[in-house]
């Protein structure tokens, strides 16, 4: 059983649109993944009951809900799912901490902007010195094709060095067809199925097999 959590104090980072894209790929190639939306928003819920109505839910894919650490307790005790992703609000309570301890690694999505990073940096600093365990890797998420020559890209990664933040070395980019899949019924796969969205659904999907591929390493080396 693998556990991944996706937590940020702050709020709209990309959380939930990468538990469900990351959740829905692995469902798409037969793994049995279990979603644990731990959010009292239930973004992830809502998607799930989307794809229900709509029939385009993969078959491997299941939804519960967790409002409090007793009931992530009870839900990671009794799964059989292979991989579970945990999905939290964007603040830190007595569930994020939970999610983070009992996560194989916890990731954390952010934008490459120091403004917005400085939250995230504290983030890592309060788990390092609060928690006995702390799995955390950075996630840049949101990356314009043009960002990564800009000043300010730069200075993001800057800053990631020099608070010597663990990230994943894979970034996910900014696409249109992200935003289209948080907010419609069905999965990259899915989506792909429409010719005129094919080729970006196809690059969409090579991303997040990255991401899962850095996951599927780094856990491997902590293990
Ligand atoms: N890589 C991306 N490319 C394009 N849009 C994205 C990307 N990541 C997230 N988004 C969009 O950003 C918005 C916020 O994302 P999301 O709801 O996943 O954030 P969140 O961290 O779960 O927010 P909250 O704290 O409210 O739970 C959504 O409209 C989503 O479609
Ligand atoms: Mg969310």
């Amino acid at each position: 059983m693998t556990i991944i959590a996706l937590a940020n104090s702050k709020g709209g980072v990309g959380k939930s649109t990468l538990c469900l894209l990351i959740a829905s790929e692995l469902a798409e190639n037969g793994a049995s993944v279990l979603i644990v939306d731990a959010d009292p928003q239930q973004s992830c819920r809502q998607w799930v009951d989307r794809c229900k109505r709509a029939g385009t839910l993969p078959s491997s894919l299941l939804v519960m809900l967790a409002s409090s650490p007793h009931d992530l307790k009870v839900v990671l005790t009794t799964t059989n799912a292979a991989i579970i992703l945990i999905d939290v609000q964007g603040s830190i309570n007595d569930l994020l901490i939970a999610a983070i301890v009992a996560s194989d690694i916890t990731l954390v999505p952010a934008k490459a902007n120091v403004m917005e990073m400085v939250e995230t940096v504290k983030l890592f600093e309060w788990a390092q010195s609060s928690l006995k365990r702390a799995p955390l890797r950075l996630l840049l998420n949101r990356v314009e094709g043009i960002d990564t020559r800009t000043t300010a890209f730069q200075d993001a990664v800057q800053m990631i060095r020099d608070n010597k933040l663990p990230a994943l070395p894979t970034f996910v980019r900014a696409r249109k067809v992200y935003e289209q899949f948080s907010k419609e019924a069905g999965s990259l796969a899915q989506i792909g199925k429409d010719p005129a969205k094919t080729e970006q659904v196809t690059k969409a999907r090579a991303n997040i097999v990255g991401v899962i591929t850095d996951i599927t390493r780094i856990i491997g080396e902590t293990e």
